[in-house]
């Protein structure tokens, strides 16, 4: 697998490219802020995109699809919930073929509701549900934290320790982690019942 974050934009958010190199063919992941930038390294690496993908759909995350799916004719992505224009919406458990490669979507609510991680050949890309170091913030429109909570820990927490953790923005002290690392060090996945997580979202 080709596999290539890729910081963009001024609000430390990160794209994501995932080529198959035997067809040659990448979803990108977020496409925002550069996509010139981000296509240019897909033709470098001599891949043609056939897909966009969501996490979900604040601005930071989906601007840049109109001028990806103009140039591309990629077909996006997202969760069915999600107000985007999308060509193949997805929900828990679906599973997207780029090329060779298949994305595994888990749907992960609580940062906003149409929100999906990405699971692909041992790597989780989280979004704006987990950071290094960090969770996504439950205050913005359709923020949810008891949502939060399942997402985290009935969802990521699941997944196998070496589980590699690429997020939606760079917040933490390094770019990406390990589900082994975040269960240990993130303050936000400390312990806590339910009730005490919403709690502990609602503080300041
Ligand atoms: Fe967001």
């Amino acid at each position: 697998m080709i596999f290539k974050q890729v910081p963009v934009g001024s609000f430390q958010n990160f794209s994501y490219i995932i080529g198959d190199p035997k067809t040659h063919t990448a979803t990108l992941v977020d496409p925002a802020w550069e996509v010139d930038k981000l296509l240019d390294l897909c033709t470098d690496a001599g891949l043609t995109v056939s897909h966009i993908i969501n996490t979900h759909s604040h601005h930071d995350h989906v601007e840049g699809n109109d001028a990806v799916v103009k140039r591309t004719h990629a077909k996006v992505v997202a969760h069915q919930s999600s107000p985007v224009r999308k060509d193949i919406p997805v929900d828990d458990g679906d599973s997207i073929e780029v090329g060779s490669l298949r994305v595994r979507v888990l749907y992960t609510p609580g940062h906003c509701p149409d929100h999906i991680c990405l699971l692909v050949d041992g790597k989780v890309l989280t979004g704006d549900t987990l950071f290094v170091g960090e969770c996504g913030r439950t205050d913005l429109t359709g923020g949810d934290a008891g949502a939060m909570y399942d997402s985290l820990f009935n969802k990521l927490m699941s997944l196998n320790d070496s589980t590699e953790v690429y997020p939606g923005h760079d917040y933490g002290r390094k770019p990406s982690s390990t589900i082994r690392e975040e269960r240990s060090t993130n303050y936000t996945l400390k312990e806590r019942t339910k009730e005490e997580f919403i709690k502990f979202m609602a503080q300041p």
